[in-house]
């Protein structure tokens, strides 16, 4: 009887806890993480690795995600999006209390380059930023509040139900059947001009970037739609793109966090 009770809520709990929205989803958190392990300075590499206890950025990428349930950490919710309307920006636009995208990614930088702050807190923000990063890059997670983020538009995806923030997060991805090791791998092979190119410029900047490509989506989606192949090959290439641009900008920082 007691296995029955204990597999029953093992059941319960593990339903609940995959019905959570995971942003990019663990492939794409992960693959972002792979990649900015590729751009890291030897000092990054080692202070990285000794904050960790030797797990790899793609390892704790998803960390951010999994603290979720967990009402101890509910503050950090708030965290992993940023959303304004299309008609005004970042700067001019009302901020939460509560915080956003934006300003968790200033404040992990700020511990991580506090001397005092303990190895335990580095680590703990190190983690988030790691995960913040690939958010950013998320189109939807620099988006409007109304439909929070696309959570609320509704689509299709070859014919089942589903939300344009989840097509975004990881339906394409998942379509697409790389694990995260691949994507890595296979990520666009770039000039030395075009790295340059994605490493230039600022969070704000990055923000701007990914807010750019949410009114190209909203632009090219109708609610409703069953969305496809179609749309699958239209958008995967800058799904790709940005796993890369998130993974090659946390190394920017970590690099300069760590000099
Ligand atoms: N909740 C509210 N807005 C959101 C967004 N842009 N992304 C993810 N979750 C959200
Ligand atoms: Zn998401
Ligand atoms: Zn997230």
């Amino acid at each position: 009887m007691k296995t029955l009770i204990f597999s029953f809520f093992f059941l319960l709990v593990s339903s609940l806890s995959y019905g959570l929205p995971a942003d990019w989803g663990k492939t794409g958190h992960r693959a972002t993480g792979a990649i900015a392990q590729k751009y890291l300075s030897k000092k990054a590499k080692r202070e990285i690795e000794k904050l960790l206890d030797g797990q790899s950025l793609a390892l704790v990428s998803t960390f951010a995600d999994e603290i979720k349930s967990d009402d101890n950490y509910r503050e950090y919710a708030p965290w992993h999006y940023v959303n304004f309307p299309f008609d005004s920006n970042y700067d001019i636009h009302p901020k939460s209390d509560k915080g956003d995208l934006y300003m968790a990614i200033q404040k992990c930088m700020e511990v991580l380059k506090d001397d005092n702050a303990t190895k335990e807190k580095k680590a703990f923000h190190l983690k988030l930023l790691v995960h913040f990063l690939g958010d950013l890059h998320q189109p939807l997670h620099v988006g409007m509040a109304e439909d929070r983020g696309g959570n609320r538009f509704q689509v299709q995806w070859f014919d089942e139900g589903t939300n344009l923030h989840s097509v975004w997060d990881e339906k394409i991805i998942e379509s697409y059947q790389m694990s995260y090791t691949e994507l890595a791998k296979n990520s666009k092979k770039l000039s030395k001009n075009e790295l340059q190119n994605i490493q230039n410029g600022s969070v704000k900047d990055w923000m701007y970037e990914s807010r750019g490509l949410c009114e190209q989506i909203y632009k090219t989606t109708i609610s409703g739609d069953n969305l496809g192949y179609l749309y699958m090959y239209d958008y995967v290439d800058v799904v790709r793109s940005q796993l890369q641009k998130g993974g090659i900008r946390l190394a920017v920082l970590l690099n300069d966090i760590f000099k």
